[in-house]
């Protein structure tokens, strides 16, 4: 059988048995912060085992994919050492909510392995918990196992658990004896084939798990409502056995990704199988990561995936790919996988792209890593003990970007191994550092916690209402690093100061989910104002008006007061609200599904969507999408909102979120074709988003791109400034505004050559031979310092800097020149340099102050602008006086 009628079959049979399938849930689990990627098939059905959630089945069965990269089951290390890990792989699963039990789990997994796949009953191995007499009885009165197959074991083997905490129970596995060639630890000394021995001999299949507690936090056991079945197989494992190959990598499911990557390089696997098995595996990895919604970044699972991403790119080098290949290396994945996974097929360009770019970036740094690592190897301190020491470690890492597996991996290959204590102290100190810098601790949810028994929840109704009379419960003043709180406070002449104050109920919106809280009032029962509100925040649900009393006005805990909203302000931050989830819609529509969601900023007169996609937008999509958010708008589209619960609102289509549960209320946003789950506040129509106006778009990470744009009363007085400005230079160019694009690239064109002219003159009166002889020797540099005339052309700095530091190992190039509105810097050395530790970039810190500028590059070559001319000289000094204090 292929792999894809092993498949069907294991589906069919369980299907047979009155299951219902069960698509595989997406390796991102949608709403379990417990775990970082699915690790199991029963993630899903968590909520079942636990008794939150229902489903119209009490039998399902599915093959998920799974990652296994962290947390309680991680494979990594493992993975391209063996045959038989991965890091990626499908696991085929049959389950019951509360219905069948042991015996039939017990008996259809023989049936299926030793009836349907005709699987050698002789080889099967089960094993129970220590305890578990029940489950040892069943496999020897209801299968033909040898008696003696039967094996017990204690928690580690055959307790499984979900993760530190959750779902988890006792388990019977089967193994399966693959004969003693098979074994690939014959060479470890006192190794013994067995079952749970840790070779490649026998191996375990199938899993079957009987579930019954729930793991708490603090580590208690407690007993479920109803007990539940949880089995799993290895997809890949028993491809291997039933095409009768002894390693997973020789099966249908890996030989077209490990035929396509020796047809790019030239290296072979059969000489050398560890780098394509490790490829393999993780490019099936990436590409199911990216395909749902992973980008590579440096925090969380974009981690994760980005260190996978390095691994696979660094065994690639092994096996001489100098440039990016893994993207071309996905796209054997979709062929292969995509008719299963139809997300693949989908997301297959941009998955790509995100590969291309990510890899190509790690590329830029490898090689300076790599020589970094050689050299620290070759020292004799290091050569003579055999550890890299941790700082080295964490070097490589914050400057080069190896994640630490990858030092590690690379020290094992070369026989050392890395101090990881040090390398995570290292890591934590730098962690530590940028804590510090961070905001000053939140008081407020300190506050909160402290006091959360003796202040209630504060009532919000500033969904549909702009006014309201409240009691005052307290009001907070700022101590040094405290909150204290004061029963009446009242304003003086100078009193500036700013408070916190506290209401039973609210018509101010608390910053969250992107949107800014609500500014606004405070009157006495009177209508007397007494306080303006600056800023609304909320912790656990407790709002928090940050005040300052007007004039001698004051406030008295218990007393009532009216609160009103800045209304002119809200309008405009609904608007923009409701225009974010247009435009979220109109780049779906625009670039495709896999745009997701990525952090979002609503104000009152502007907003900022990040989202998932992997290159610039080009001015017709942006066109495109402005115009489609403004055809909302025109549409007059009413804004209904609902609140229901999770599971209805999906079925709706709303757009999903991490961190909601199953059963929460949440609140559905619909207009049109768009459907949110959101908690903000939203126009009752689109037409009063009035007008919507991209103003930028850029990228504030790797796979991410950023629309800053502008909607509702802010966006259109912002148009009618810009129509104003296009009328006066349209009046003093004495063109139409249609004319003026052309009349402009006209004009840039004169202006251009004129320039031109000016560099050539310039250029023809220096005499680049005798300025590469000025050099200066600094200790045992030779420093090359000069300020070209205004306007030479930087081709000339770039061939100069290049030409002098070829010509011997121990040169710095420290050129400048200016044209009339900016300073510029080019600095390089040789390459022999940063391996000695000189890093441009450095000496470019120091110099460019002085020109009040800034720029960056390689250690060897960097390129800086500045706003003053005049510092060129002082900057070039600067860098000098570095030099003159670095070691030889
Ligand atoms: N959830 C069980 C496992 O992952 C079946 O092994």
């Amino acid at each position: 059988m292929n792999s894809s009628e092993i498949r069907k079959s294991f589906i069919d049979y369980f299907v047979s048995k009155q299951h219902t399938y069960v698509p595989s849930a997406p390796v991102v689990p949608a709403d379990d912060p417990t775990i970082m990627f699915t690790n199991a098939g029963m993630n899903q059905f968590k909520d079942l085992f636990l008794g939150t959630g229902d489903r119209t089945y009490t039998r399902a069965a599915n093959s998920q994919k799974c990652i296994r990269v962290s947390g309680k089951h991680n494979d990594l290390e493992e993975v391209g050492f063996d045959t038989y890990h991965h890091t990626f792989f499908e696991m085929l699963g049959n389950w019951s909510f509360g219905d069948y039990y042991k015996k039939e789990a017990i008996v259809w997994a023989w049936e299926l392995l030793t009836d349907v796949w005709k699987l050698p009953q002789d080889k099967l191995y089960a094993t129970v918990f220590r305890d578990d007499d029940e489950a040892e009885e069943l496999w020897k009165q209801h299968t033909f196992i040898c008696p003696d197959q039967v094996l017990r074991f204690g928690e580690k083997e055959n307790f499984w658990e979900m993760g530190d905490t959750g779902p988890c129970g006792p388990c019977s596995e089967i193994h399966m004896d693959l004969g003693e060639e098979a074994c690939d630890k014959q060479h470890v000394p006192g190794h013994e084939c067995r079952v749970n021995g840790d070779c490649g001999r026998f191996i375990e299949i199938w899993n079957l798990v009987f579930i019954q507690f729930n793991r708490k936090p603090d580590g208690s056991l407690e007993e479920l409502k109803s007990k539940h079945v949880d089995t799993g197989m290895g997809f890949e494992r028993i491809t291997a056995i039933m095409q009768q190959k002894t390693s997973n990598y020789d099966t249908d499911i890996f030989q077209p990704i490990i035929k396509a990557t020796e047809a790019l390089c030239t290296a072979s696997y059969k000489e050398n199988p560890v780098p394509f098995r490790v490829i393999a595996d993780h490019i099936r990895t990436l590409s199911f990561a990216i395909a749902d919604g992973v980008v590579p970044s440096n925090e969380g699972r974009g981690y994760v995936i980005r260190r996978i991403l390095r691994r696979a790119s660094r065994y690639g080098r092994n096996i001489g790919f100098l440039k990016p290949f893994l993207g071309q290396l996905s796209k054997v994945v979709v062929e292969t996988m995509g008719d299963i996974f139809p997300e693949l097929k989908e997301k297959e360009k941009y998955i790509q792209e995100v590969l291309k770019s990510e890899e190509s970036n790690f590329l830029q740094t490898l090689e300076q890593g790599i020589q970094r690592f050689e050299q620290l190897v070759s020292q004799d301190t290091i050569q003579a003990s055999k550890v890299i020491p941790g700082e080295e470690a964490f070097r490589l890492y914050d400057t080069y970007g190896f994640p630490f597996d990858l030092t590690s991996l690379m020290a094992r290959e070369r026989g050392f191994i890395v101090d990881e204590a040090a390398f995570q102290k290292s890591l934590e100190e730098q962690r530590e550092r940028a804590r510090a810098h961070a905001k000053r601790d939140d008081l407020l949810l300190k506050y909160v916690q402290q006091n959360s028994s003796s202040f209630a929840k504060t009532k919000f109704v500033g969904y549909d209402t702009e006014e309201i009379r409240a009691r005052l419960l307290l009001v907070l003043e700022q101590k040094v690093d405290a909150l204290s709180e004061q029963k009446m406070v009242s304003g003086g002449q100078n009193d500036s100061e700013k408070r916190w104050a506290v209401f039973e109920q609210s018509p101010c919106y608390g910053e969250g989910g992107g949107q800014v809280g609500d500014h606004g009032v405070i009157f006495d029962l009177t209508h007397q104002p007494v306080a303006n509100i600056l800023d609304t925040q909320k912790r656990e649900e407790r709002f928090f008006h940050l005040i300052q009393l007007i004039g001698n006005g004051s406030l008295q805990s218990g007393q009532e007061y009216f609160i009103q909203i800045d209304r002119h302000r809200r309008r405009g931050v609904m608007a923009n609200h409701t225009a974010t989830h247009a435009l979220q819609k109109a780049l779906r529509l625009t670039l495709g599904d896999h745009v997701g969601q990525a952090g979002s900023l609503v104000h009152p007169d502007r907003l900022r969507f990040d989202f998932t996609h992997h290159k610039p937008l080009s001015v017709e999509e942006l066109s495109k999408i402005e115009e489609l958010v403004n055809g909302m708008i025109q549409s007059y589209l009413p804004v209904s909102i609902q609140h229901t619960n999770m599971e209805k609102a999906k079925e709706m289509g709303a757009m999903a979120f991490f961190g909601e549960k199953y059963g929460e209320e949440v609140r559905v946003i619909q207009f049109g074709d768009s459907i949110e789950l959101c908690g903000g506040t939203h126009v009752r129509n689109t037409a009063d988003i009035l007008i919507f106006k991209i103003l930028k778009e850029s990228s504030p990470g790797a796979g991410i791109r950023r629309i800053e744009a502008a909607a509702g009363y802010q966006a259109a007085n912002l148009l009618l400034e810009q129509s104003r400005i296009l009328e006066k230079v349209v009046k003093s160019m004495g063109v139409s505004a249609v004319q003026l694009p052309e009349t402009i690239q006209i004009l840039q064109e004169k202006a251009k050559q004129q320039r031109k002219t000016d560099s050539s003159a310039t250029t023809e009166a220096l005499n680049i031979k005798e300025i590469l002889e000025q050099y200066t020797k600094i200790n045992h540099f030779e420093v090359l310092s000069f300020i070209f005339p205004e306007n030479t052309d930087m081709e000339i700095l770039r061939q100069t800097a290049d030409r002098f530091r070829d010509k011997d190992v121990n040169r710095v190039a420290l050129l400048a020149t200016h044209n009339s509105d900016k300073a510029i810097l080019l600095f390089a050395c040789s390459k022999e340099l940063v391996t000695q530790n000189m890093d441009c970039n450095q000496l470019m810190k120091v110099a460019s102050p002085f020109i009040q500028g800034g720029g960056g590059g390689r250690p060897d070559f960097v390129q800086a602008g500045g706003k003053r001319k005049e510092g060129l000289s002082e900057s070039l000094h600067a860098a000098q006086d570095f030099i003159s204090k670095m070691k030889g």
